[in-house]
């Protein structure tokens, strides 16, 4: 029997995204804040830089939280300057978050590398987490569901739908992320619901309704404490993906005990 059969809940996942923050010591005494605080119900995932994933993996030891990096290489091995492999990481490394707007923004990353990178991913038995989302002027000209089709169709590619259970999406519009401003406006639950259900139902199309219905969606974009629970009552919204209120231990502790 198919894997995603088994289970018919979506256990919310909750994504700590730390950004080029946070040195070792502070991951440390972060990890050490938290380990108490995370239990059965939802999966919680920290995703601190390169340099500090095995400091957090072995903080984390023996508690249920997981360690997940963010971004990984589309290549196994080589001349690569700069990058890492999955194969380097999959022993301490349970999540990668691919395809992040500020990669496609900053660093050049087109839907052709992402797609690279969740096979990479998938092939070395690490989790991707697919970001996809708008633009504001690509809201603006009604065009969220068309970008968000390609984003997801393109990053999908040759993934089987048996590879799929373990992808989860996450749905970050580009115009909500607070670029590390507190008082940045996220998108209503609503709004987030209407394309989650979207996401969900390309991907019905592309693979089948057991598939789609097993994978989980989580919504990024000035995800706080304030507003966690409202996002989390909505049918579609598994999760968050969270940047800059993940990164003060009583903020996080608050979002996942929404
Ligand atoms: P934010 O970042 O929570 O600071 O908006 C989310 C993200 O970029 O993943």
């Amino acid at each position: 029997m198919a894997f995603w059969l088994l289970i018919p809940m979506r256990t919310p996942l909750i994504v700590a995204n730390w950004k080029e923050n946070k040195t070792n010591q502070e991951v440390a005494d972060f990890v050490y804040a938290l380990r108490l605080s995370v239990s059965g119900g939802r999966e919680v995932v920290l995703c601190p830089s390169y340099v500090s994933l095995i400091t957090a993996y072995d903080c984390a030891k023996g508690s249920a939280i997981k360690i997940g990096c963010q971004d990984i290489s589309g290549f196994e091995a080589g001349a690569y300057t700069g990058e890492v492999s999955p194969i380097m990481i999959k022993g301490f490394c349970t999540y990668a978050i691919i395809g992040h707007s500020e990669r496609r923004k900053n660093f050049h990353e087109t839907d052709e590398s992402v797609n690279l990178k969740v096979r990479n991913a998938l092939k070395h038995g690490i989790q991707p987490i697919i970001c996809v989302g708008e633009k504001l002027q690509e809201r603006k000209e009604h065009r969220t569901e068309q970008v968000v089709r390609q984003q997801l169709t393109k990053a999908l590619s040759g993934v089987t739908a048996e590879q799929l259970s373990s992808v989860a999406i996450a749905y970050e519009p580009v115009w909500a992320i607070s670029g590390g401003d507190a008082s940045h406006e996220p998108a209503t639950p609503e709004t987030a619901e209407k394309t989650h259900q979207f996401i969900r139902k390309t991907l019905e199309q592309l693979y089948n309704k057991q598939v789609a219905d097993f994978i989980r969606i989580i919504y990024g974009g000035s995800v706080k404490p304030e507003n966690m629970a409202g996002f989390m009552k909505e049918d579609d919204i598994d999760g968050a993906l969270v940047g800059n209120a993940s990164l003060p231990v009583e903020s996080f502790l608050k979002i996942i005990n929404y």
